[in-house]
């Protein structure tokens, strides 16, 4: 996980400062998505060598680096370059520490014959580099990804004749794990060329006339048996062996976007970087490998299966910029926080038909009289995604009649959980890239379970290798801590539910009930956001504190769950999210009076169960702090802090008491120096397991 960004301007005269400042910023836009170091290379003032800088620590690091550079002449600012290459990286290590050396671009040799970005693991990289240190090459990092550096260099010195496409796709079957790579070569000057497998990837296209087609033809190798060869080809087991050449891609015919032949393109991690330049991308599958040469784009794979397409498309982007901006403030999390109620609604637009009372789902209609007939349900997912499974299971159980599983990604792959033909899963995930996500998926597809994905990311993995699916129409997530996102899982699983339910007459009382709270929905929302300065001074007082325990259950346990994560992950305070009903077998031993306790009492049918819990807590004479329905002063008398909220239908509730905890980790992050966007040790996009 981290963001790659590499700018190509093909005839398209563009002075080195405006490619750097072009860099930097698409760096910035991706910079949630790993941000411990960060790096570019360009040309040299001469043209004749690669000059890569790079800096541990934020992007601006960087940027102060380069305007440094620039400012001392090392890089002639002003000089104009008519067709130029140029890549970047802002890193989240998996492989060495952050630091200078570790960061990427890595490089071949001190001459920078080839340098290369890479986002992923590579998991054979210690064969690889056994490999070529036997060979003579020597490493001057800890990453992994300096074998892709040196292997490349490695193959070139073999066989000199090869293009620089054919050289990377020699390279990576070689290599086995997650990569999206792009590279650059001063033996191939004003040629850029990028793959990937298992980490995403797009290439953006800008014109100055309409592109003449909407489609990119894929060139395929010849030789049918390069999958199956390739496998064996590998280094495995330690051993060095030499590395074979597989047959040659030599495909020839290439893509020409427009007549006239200025053009610029984009290669990006994701199309929040892409956005400002051009709405035109192409998303790239698992293998491909994208080249431009003499400013033409072709896309190559080695080798066809029956199913494989003739062509990639191009397709045009619906996000608009102001959507990735800040706007007024002060960090994106907050932001997202503010947007919900517009973000709900457009999560249920075109869906919820709230005059006729009905709700269609066009991504998965067509497959819903196969999901009634499911053995069961499965909900898969990871940190928050998973907390919105958690938070609609019962609505689920109770509108579906189908036994409804909760499963943490990771730990389903860890169990290999058994999966039928007739288990329909659902794989929910903001990102739509998550590792183990994608590979529970893979392994759910591979035993012929239906896949229904949950994502807010177009064109992401997830989606892409789903049968059918519900995108949740969020908008660009950018803050790492997921906010927006989690309530309109939340909605597009309560949706799904009321499509299941649709024809069932014992039922229809309860789904009137539920759409009718949905059209509520986006004015409450408004109502809970205007807590915002009495949960401010609620963070003054808990700031200093090491702990929080919150604490709830039916409905609202998931909001316990992802309030106890947002704490967690941004203000690095111990957190709990924890079942009210568990309270006596374990946690109430936590409380006392020093504790800072928060619990969630709402009248819905555990009202009961809670007071309880709450009485047993303040017995211990702990002052809870409480999430409660608005007006309801009985439960109130109980507690000198208390927020509340609207009140809603009981499934939904958590949807209303999940803000109020979202504002508080935000505040307290901030009263604590954190920095809210992007919390250490963390990154958006979870890609490597
Ligand atoms: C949310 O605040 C977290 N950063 C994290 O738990 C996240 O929800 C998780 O990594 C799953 O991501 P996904 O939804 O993109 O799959
Ligand atoms: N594995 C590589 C490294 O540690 C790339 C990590 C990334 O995706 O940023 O340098």
């Amino acid at each position: 996980m981290c963001g790659i960004f590499a700018y190509m301007n093909y005839l398209t005269p563009k002075t080195r400062k405006e490619i750097l400042d072009l860099l930097v910023t698409g760096l910035k836009r991706l910079e949630y998505r790993g941000y411990d170091s960060a790096g570019v290379a360009v040309d040299s003032n001469d043209g004749k060598d690669i000059v890569l800088v790079k800096r541990s620590g934020k992007v601006l690091m960087l940027e102060e680096a380069i305007n440094l550079a620039c400012d001392e002449g090392k890089t002639k600012a002003d000089s104009e370059l008519y067709t130029h290459v140029g890549i970047a990286h802002t890193r989240w290590a998996t492989h060495g520490m952050p630091s200078e050396v570790n960061s990427h671009p890595q490089r071949s040799d001190a001459e920078h014959s080839f340098v290369v970005v890479h986002n992923g693991i590579i998991t054979n990289y210690k064969d690889v580099k056994n490999y070529l240190e036997s060979k003579g090459h020597t490493f001057e990092s800890e990453t992994d990804t300096e074998i892709i550096a040196k292997l490349i260099y490695h193959l070139y010195r073999e066989h000199p004749n090869y293009s620089f496409r054919e050289l990377v796709e020699q390279v990576i079957q070689q290599l086995e794990g997650a990569f999206a790579l792009a590279f650059k070569s001063k033996h191939f000057p004003d040629e850029c060329v990028t793959t990937r497998r298992g980490s995403p990837l797009l290439v953006g296209i800008k014109t100055k006339t309409r592109l003449a087609t909407d489609h990119i033809p894929i060139l395929y190798g010849k030789d049918d048996n390069i999958a199956s060869n390739h496998q064996e080809h590998r280094p495995r087991n330690n051993s060095v062996h030499d590395i074979p050449v597989l047959p040659r891609n030599d495909s020839t015919s290439e893509f020409m976007p427009v007549d006239d032949k200025e053009v610029e393109y984009f290669f990006a991690s994701d199309a929040s970087a892409v956005i400002e330049h051009t709405n035109r991308v192409i998303y790239l599958e698992d293998d491909d490998v994208a080249a431009v040469k003499d400013g033409l784009l072709s896309i190559h794979r080695l080798r066809k299966t029956h199913d494989d397409p003739h062509a990639r498309e191009i397709t045009t982007l619906k996000m608009e910029i102001q959507q990735i901006m800040k706007g007024n403030y002060e960090y994106f999390m907050q932001k997202e926080i503010f947007e919900q109620p517009e973000s709900v609604i457009n999560t249920m637009r075109g869906r919820v038909n709230f005059e006729q009372e009905k709700v269609i789902l066009g991504g998965i209609k067509d497959y819903i009289p196969e999901i009634k007939r499911c053995r069961r349900l499965m909900l898969i997912a990871c940190g928050t995604s998973y907390h919105s499974a958690v938070a609609t299971r019962q609505l689920l159980e109770e509108l579906t009649e189908l036994p409804v599983m909760v499963e943490l990604a990771s730990d389903f792959l860890d169990r290999g959980t058994p999966i039928f033909r007739d288990d329909v899963c659902f794989f929910i995930s903001q990102s739509g890239e998550t590792a183990d996500t994608l590979m529970a998926l893979r392994y759910c597809k591979g035993r012929g379970a239906l896949i229904v994905g949950v994502t807010n990311t177009v064109g992401s993995s997830i989606c892409r290798e789903s049968h059918c699916g519900i995108h949740i129409n969020a908008g660009p997530e950018i803050g790492v801590a997921s906010t927006k996102a989690y309530t309109s899982q939340f909605i597009s699983l309560v949706m799904f539910g009321l499509v299941m339910s649709e024809d069932r007459i014992s039922l229809q009382q309860r789904r009137l009930e539920i759409i009718r709270g949905l059209a509520q929905l986006e004015n409450q929302i408004r109502k809970v956001l205007e807590l915002d300065a009495k949960v401010y001074k609620l963070a003054e007082d808990l700031h200093k504190y090491k702990s929080l325990l919150i604490m709830g259950r039916g409905f609202n346990f998931a909001t316990c769950l992802e309030g106890a994560l947002k704490v967690k992950e941004l203000t690095y305070m111990h957190s709990e999210g924890i079942m009210a009903g568990e309270l006596k077998h374990g946690p109430l031993a936590l409380v006392d009076e020093l504790m800072p306790v928060l619990m969630i009492v709402l009248r819905d049918p555990v009202y009961k169960k809670c007071m309880n819990a709450l009485l047993q807590v303040k017995a211990r004479n702990c002052q809870p702090i409480l999430i409660c329905e608005e007006g309801d002063t009985e439960t109130m008398d109980h507690s000198s802090k208390s927020l509340e909220v609207p009140r809603t239908v009981d499934c939904l509730q958590g949807i209303l008491t999940v803000i109020p905890m979202q504002l508080l980790a935000y505040h307290i992050a901030v009263l604590r120096g954190c920095n809210v966007d992007c919390p250490r040790n963390l990154a958006k996009s979870v890609t490597v397991e």
